[in-house]
């Protein structure tokens, strides 16, 4: 331990310390692997981790600043605070209106394709003003965080114009400063084709080659760059075009791919280097394949499949078998997947997909920010590595995805400071 450093954060008493120490990201077997200290303790120094190991150990070891909050951690569990891979936050009305028309039997893509979905969203949000959407999306924020949560991906794609898309990532910029969260903001202009270029969609991607991503990037608004390849919104042909450019213009990638047919999203992220490819319920054996050559991260959002009320959903453990790294998210939005709740995510995982807890716990620290390019930042809680840190009020890990609905958190802890909780 750095013994100049003092300790301003204290949490002793930790029943299972899961600290996921060790290979960064997992894939296989070692997803299995948390790192787990029994009867734990951390001792932080201002932002960063100062010391982890046994709870006996760390007053003795760490010189207290004056002001020093210790946290009695009772015997419950710690994890690294929650990494959410896949969001889309900044939206203004809700569509409850389409989520019962699909409990009555209609599917997303015919309410998509009579006008509603996606482009009903942008209608709205174009129209909606920025401080009163820029409000609505700290409401999720903090939601998020009462789950645990203490970084997000956040995506645009409901402006589908140079100037909406540009609100969106203001805002996700601008909360990314003011809120406690850490905030990645995502340019997803190839979303959907707005109304007005439906018989046009040519210049559309023009558009989006041309003012878009040069303008993203001029003003340093966007860290990765998004695209929904899938039938009846983008093809192949065209998501390669889009995203070689937004590559070619200095973006990091990342796919919507595979999530209602198989059309080959998988193996493209693969050939094109991206960080993540998401959804995946459809991949082929090949895209899987190539996404484990690639070290492409999955980011499975089994909250879209349960919310769309699929039959299927993505093959895990196939991937995990074959050696990709396994992510879960949210995908909160709007439309599919209207749920601040990494949690229940877990839940789905573990029911659904077959993930053992410690799988998914490792999908949404470590192996998640793998799927943020954030690996050796987050994720895990070691030495040097920043405080973001999770208390959960139950006694054994395995209660995560068991005792499912309910709100386990009991503090977040954010660069070292408490952000949720008493
Ligand atoms: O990840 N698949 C595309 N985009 C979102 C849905 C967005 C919406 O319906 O508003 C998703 O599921
Ligand atoms: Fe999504």
């Amino acid at each position: 331990m750095n013994k100049e450093k003092k300790a301003t954060l204290i949490i002793k008493n930790i029943g299972q310390l899961i600290t996921m120490s060790g290979p960064a990201p997992r894939i296989g077997e070692q997803m299995s692997d948390l790192g787990l200290i029994e009867n734990g303790g951390i001792a932080v120094a201002g932002e960063e981790i100062l010391y982890v190991g046994k709870s006996e150990k760390i007053e003795g070891q760490a010189e207290l600043a004056e002001g020093c909050r210790v946290i009695d951690a009772k015997g419950m569990v710690v994890t690294p605070g929650l990494i959410d891979p896949h969001t889309h936050p900044v939206f203004s009305k809700t569509r409850e209106k389409e989520f019962e028309m699909r409990t009555q039997g209609k599917t997303y893509m015919e309410i998509a394709e009579s006008g509603g979905g996606i482009r009903s969203s942008v209608r709205d949000l174009r129209e909606t003003e920025y401080v009163t959407l820029k409000e609505k999306t700290k409401e999720r924020l903090d939601r998020f965080l009462s789950y645990g949560v203490t970084t997000l991906e956040a995506k645009s794609g409901y402006g589908l114009s140079l100037e909406s898309e540009i609100k969106q990532l203001k805002i996700i910029n601008e909360l990314n400063e003011t809120h406690i969260l850490d905030l990645i903001p995502t340019f997803l202009g190839a979303h959907e084709v707005p109304d007005e270029y439906r018989s046009d969609r040519e210049t559309y991607i023009d558009i989006i080659i041309n003012e878009m991503i040069p303008a993203v990037v001029k003003d340093n608004l966007a860290e990765f760059c998004d695209i929904f390849t899938e039938d009846g919104v983008f093809t192949i042909e065209e998501s390669r075009k889009i995203m070689q450019a937004a590559k070619d213009a200095g973006l990091k990638l990342k796919f919507h791919a595979d999530e209602l047919k198989s059309t080959g999203g998988g193996e493209l992220a693969a050939e094109l280097g991206s960080i993540s490819a998401d959804h995946l319920v459809y991949i082929s054996n090949d895209g899987i394949k190539a996404m484990a050559k690639s070290g492409t991260v999955a980011v499975l959002l089994p909250g879209t499949t349960f919310s769309l009320s699929g039959k299927q959903y993505a093959p895990a453990r196939k991937m995990i078998d074959e050696g990709v790294i396994v992510a879960l998210s949210t995908d909160c939005n709007p439309g599919s997947s209207y749920s601040e709740s990494l949690p229940i995510i877990i839940s789905l995982a573990a029911l659904q997909m077959k993930l053992t807890a410690a799988e998914a716990i490792t999908a949404v620290t470590v192996n998640a920010a793998a799927a943020v390019d954030r690996v050796g930042k987050i994720g895990q809680l070691c030495e040097g590595m920043q405080a973001d840190i999770t208390v959960w009020n139950m006694a054994d890990y395995r209660e995560l995805p068991y005792h499912y609905g309910v709100n386990l958190v009991s503090q977040v802890i954010k660069k070292g400071k408490l952000a949720f909780g008493k």
